[in-house]
């Protein structure tokens, strides 16, 4: 039996389905959602046997997919490998009915969705993800994007997808680090939003290190619902809410600028971030010691880094300034005021976040 979390957003909810072992079938989630008779079904060269399957599940739905298979990895996320994507829809005649599928990890997910967006005005797009990380983050929500040269994810839009497919099995094959990456998210959902996930996490470190199926289903399936959540409150991040899922993420930015990109991973980078975040919360007395204390431990039994390198703190610093969730020059962070509950402060001194690093730089 497959689970579904829906996504409420009106005129653009979706569903999204984590298959069940036995009987799931893409087919007919596709079926019931999609009138295309054709589709692109875009992937990256790990996963493209992955992408024959889901191609596969196409034509029983009566769709003709064209597949694009694509290098892997962040440089690739750019307008030019986008305009390569548009000239194979140009090529198969796309029209507004054709669906875009995105088989594979953030990247894949935000490149082929930033294509539906704006081919043709908007086409349908189906994610479908293949790390842990896209998974429980970037195949929800409706961010999509390329990067530019000044920045990460500049250019793009928000484009609901008609439903997300995730198949927790192809985790098996994901290395060890991504997977591990991902939980890192997931952490991070327990942190700001639910004590019960982050215990659940605590009292269940083996299975999820085994990839146990059901563990694995019920973080995913609750992430979803979590981020779900939060999307239907603050769909285009006006609000303030949706920026909470940035927790960590202004430290893990300047982390992934500073160490230069591809040598952490986004999570690696996040899970620094958020014992960072941490500590300037207990700084800025919101928290006890121990709140930061088991966030560590529990990142540290996932094998997550949580200490920074021995980056420059001037260039981190001038990272954090530049980066997009500043606000008009001022650095904006998401801290926890609880295990479970965070809020948004802008008006945090430079020399309190000098102070964190110092103190945690070995
Ligand atoms: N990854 C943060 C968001 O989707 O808003």
């Amino acid at each position: 039996m497959s689970l579904f979390v829906r996504v409420d957003l009106g005129p653009r909810s979706y569903d999204i389905a984590i298959a069940g072992t036995g009987g799931s079938s893409l087919t007919s989630f596709v079926r019931e959602r999609a009138t295309a008779m054709r589709a692109l079904v875009v992937c990256d060269e790990h996963v493209s046997e992955h992408a024959d399957r889901v191609a596969d599940a196409l034509v029983h739905a009566g769709i003709q997919p064209l597949t694009a298979v694509l290098p892997s990895g962040e440089r690739h996320k750019c307008l030019s490998v986008a305009a390569h994507l548009y000239d194979r829809l140009a090529e198969v005649e796309a029209d507004r009915n054709t669906l875009v599928v995105a088989v594979g990890g953030g990247v894949i997910g935000d490149l082929a969705g930033f294509v539906a967006a704006t081919y043709a005005r908007g086409l349908p797009l189906l994610m479908v993800p293949t790390t842990l990380l896209a998974m429980v983050d970037s195949s929800v929500g409706g961010k999509v994007g390329v990067n530019h040269a000044v920045a990460k994810n500049l250019i793009g839009a928000f484009h609901q997808p008609i439903g997300v497919w995730i198949d927790a099995e192809v985790l098996t094959t994901l290395p060890d680090r991504e997977y591990r990456s991902g939980l890192a998210e997931v952490v991070k959902y327990g942190v700001i939003l639910d004590p019960e996930l982050f215990i659940f996490l605590e009292n269940h470190i083996e299975e999820l290190l085994e990839r146990d199926p059901d563990a694995i289903r019920h973080i995913v399936s609750r992430s979803c619902r979590l981020k779900a959540n939060v999307v239907e409150k603050d769909e285009r991040e006006l609000t303030g809410l949706r920026a909470m899922l940035n927790y960590g993420h202004t430290f893990a930015h300047a982390f992934e600028t500073v160490a230069g990109y591809g040598a952490l991973l986004h999570g690696e980078a996040v899970a620094i971030g958020m014992v960072c975040a941490s500590r300037l919360a207990e700084a800025r007395g919101l928290i006890e010691h121990a709140v930061t204390e088991r966030q560590r431990e529990l990142l540290d039994e996932f094998g997550l880094p949580t200490v920074p390198g021995r980056w420059p703190v001037d260039d981190l610093l001038a990272a954090m300034r530049k980066d997009k969730k500043a606000v008009a020059g001022k650095m904006r962070f998401v801290l926890p005021v609880r295990l479970g509950t965070v809020d948004l402060f802008d008006h945090v001194p430079e020399t309190a976040v000098l102070h964190v690093l110092q103190s945690l730089i070995p």
